[in-house]
């Protein structure tokens, strides 16, 4: 069997940066909580509550909690929890990757004028996209789908700034701006999509194209993983959606010559390696039994 992983595969600079942030801080021995879980990968933020650091949810919290530091995640936050954090006094440390902070300021800057209208096109409950109309001035309007774009009745007179979730699928953006271009709206299109992420889907999906089966890697509730799994299941029906090596179901991978494995940015390099070496090992097992088979024939 042959198993090829996409180059790009696993965490992005900016979940690299905010868990080397983290891992720092509770090395220097005082209280860490992450605003948050820090990634959306289940055995990451395990380990780091072994490591005694804390998720807080709510910034309440804290007013309980013993004095330590906070950690901004990397998919930031809105301007109101700044505001709040300054309110309460807390110590914190920002891990808002560079990229999403770029929207954030592109998201004020425009929506102080009263002419445009901020359109966000991304996941309306994902962190980041929370926390990019935390930042608009006045009130943006969210699409997920094609279709809401298409059922989008907005003003003519306004300019529509669209603005990308960094995670979200580049076609399906080029999509929706096209939608409102049919529509005639005038628009200024800044496509925020981070560019770990476009070279992530495109490798993806050529890799998708090539292999017999797909396995994607990555937390349950992490968004681009799940738009991983969307572009590979389009090209290649044999895709398995997994979260740790434990959930590989060997028996069926079997059946295939060539298996790609790719992972969402929240995907621990050790866990997309563990993947790797279970499948070798699957497929060294197998060419041992094969020639088993023949040396018992001859
Ligand atoms: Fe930043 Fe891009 Fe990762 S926006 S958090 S480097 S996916």
């Amino acid at each position: 069997m042959e198993i090829k992983v996409a180059k790009n595969a696993g965490f992005c600079f900016g979940v690299k940066r905010a868990i080397e942030l983290v891992n720092k801080l509770s090395s220097e021995g005082k209280p860490v909580y992450t605003y948050g879980d820090i990634i959306h990968n289940e055995s990451v933020v395990k380990e780091l509550e072994e490591k005694g650091v804390r998720v807080v949810n709510d910034l309440d919290e804290l007013k309980n909690l013993e004095k330590g530091t906070l950690v901004i995640r990397s998919h930031g936050i809105p301007k109101s929890d700044y505001d709040k954090l300054a309110d309460l006094g807390a110590e914190f440390q920002d891990a808002t990757c560079p990229f999403v902070k770029k929207i954030h300021k592109l998201a004020r800057e425009y929506s102080e004028e009263p002419d445009n209208q901020i359109v966000i096109v991304g996941s309306r409950n994902h962190p980041e996209v929370i926390g990019i109309k935390g930042w608009c001035l006045t009130e943006p309007v969210i699409f997920e789908t094609k279709e809401e774009a298409e059922a989008y009745n907005g003003n003519p007179l306004k300019k529509h700034v669209i603005l990308a979730q960094t995670t979200f699928n580049l076609n399906k953006f080029q999509d929706i701006v096209e939608i409102l271009e049919k529509k005639r709206y005038y628009s200024i299109v800044l496509n925020t999509i981070c560019d770990a992420t476009s070279k992530r889907q495109t490798e993806t999906e050529k890799l998708a194209g090539e292999a017999d089966a797909m396995i994607v890697v990555g937390g349950r509730h992490s968004s681009n993983t799940q738009k991983l799994y969307d572009i590979c299941i389009k090209k290649c029906v044999d895709t398995y959606y997994i979260q740790t090596p434990e959930d590989l179901d060997i028996r069926k991978l079997r059946l295939f010559r060539c298996v790609g494995i790719t992972a969402g940015a929240s995907t621990p390099n050790n866990i997309i390696e563990e993947v790797r070496t279970r499948m070798a090992e699957m497929s060294f097992e197998e060419m041992l039994e094969e020639s088993l088979k023949t040396t018992r024939h001859n």
